[in-house]
């Protein structure tokens, strides 16, 4: 089987922090979501995998990814010129999924659980499709499945009135059957080749297309606070660890992870979940979670920060104290009590005072 990383798209929701590169490279726990999906496809035994890419700062994703060999894959790019939907997407991996079963795995999408079990039960089977599904609380905001015997019968977009709250997950298990129908479609209200039009279409021939459940912690993390919920699951997940230095009485208690060379000095608090990356200096009482990570080389002092992101190589000096934030590399925020304020901010920047 072969499988495919759909890293393209507008970003819209994102913004501005979309406006330098792709929202499937912003970090989660430290790492880029979308090495999260290549390590499912990966770890379900599949290791061609082919990565749509288009838009702002593409050239950021082959940088990182590079020939797929540091992650025990082989990459394959492909370029979507725009962003004219996912179905749209997957017809372009025509040539390379040649006639073989396929995975196809949304970029914004993390999971925890493994798929193994799912890939093997659609290998074996005589499915044209199977499609991962997800107990959700808003079912009005997915693509709900009706479901009767172990098969689909319905997907409704975003019903008013949900039949279940059974959400349509971004991971689709697909036969090349796929492009026939995709051929056909026609474009929906936004001008895109919709993959739950494919998927109905599909239904509407021949009922052939099954599902399995996520259990699981599933996430579409399409919206920044969908991005910092998806971070403290994900800590919240990873083995507690400490290469850091700190001094004797900061306590470290719980889900909480500091790479090599960082400091923490005297008088800090940690509330787990956090991950620290590496070279950071956390200073002069600052208070650190719950849900936060810290990228590598940023140096925070004074500050109170919960429920956030900061990446790499940010400054952060604030007495105001800062919760559910994204904060992207680079950043400098220094506040001193009582000060007026100086900004010097991105095109659609997002402040709260
Ligand atoms: P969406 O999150 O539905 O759309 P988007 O990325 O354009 O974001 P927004 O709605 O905020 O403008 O896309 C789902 C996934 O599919 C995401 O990982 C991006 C990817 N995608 C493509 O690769 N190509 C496309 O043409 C589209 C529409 C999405």
């Amino acid at each position: 089987m072969k499988g495919i990383i759909l890293h393209g798209g507008h970003g819209t929701r994102l913004r501005p922090l979309t406006h330098t590169g792709p929202k499937q490279l912003l970090p989660i726990a430290n790492k880029p979501m979308s090495e999260y999906c290549l390590e499912s496809i990966r770890d379900a035994g599949i290791d061609e995998i082919a990565i749509i890419i288009g838009g702002v700062g593409s050239n950021k994703v082959r940088e990182y990814y590079g020939d797929g060999k540091e992650f025990g894959v082989n990459i394959t790019y492909i370029k979507q010129e725009e962003p004219k939907g996912i179905a749209h997407a997957i017809r372009l991996c025509k040539k390379f999924v040649n006639d073989e079963k396929f995975l196809v795995f949304l970029g914004d999408n993390i999971i925890q659980k493994s798929i193994k079990d799912f890939v093997e039960n659609f290998k074996n089977s005589d499915y044209d499709s199977t499609v991962l599904l997800c107990e959700v609380d808003n079912p009005s905001r997915f693509g709900i499945a009706d479901v009767k015997n172990g098969k689909i019968i319905k997907i409704t977009e975003k019903p008013k009135n949900p039949i279940s709250n059974l959400a349509v997950t971004g991971i689709y298990l697909l036969t090349p059957l796929i492009f026939k129908i995709i051929d056909n479609l026609k474009p929906s209200w936004r001008n895109e080749l919709e993959i739950t039009d494919a998927l109905d279409d599909l239904l509407k021939q021949n009922q052939n297309v099954s599902y399995e459940r996520i259990t699981d912690y599933w996430k579409d993390t399409g919206t920044p606070d969908d991005i910092i919920h998806a971070n403290g699951e994900i800590i919240k997940k990873m083995e507690k660890k400490f290469e850091g230095k700190k001094e004797r009485d900061v306590v470290l208690d719980g889900k909480i992870i500091v790479g090599k060379n960082s400091d923490i000095e005297s008088n800090v608090k940690i509330i787990e979940p956090v991950i620290i990356g590496s070279n950071c200096k956390i200073l002069e009482n600052s208070i650190i979670g719950p849900n936060v990570s810290i990228g590598n080389d940023s140096i925070i002092s004074v500050s109170s920060i919960k429920n956030s992101i900061i990446m790499e190589k940010c400054r952060i000096n604030s007495f105001t104290k800062i919760k559910n934030s994204i904060i992207a590399n680079n950043s400098d925020i220094k506040d001193e009590e009582g000060d007026e304020k100086i900004f010097l901010l991105g095109e659609g920047s997002k402040i709260s005072l």
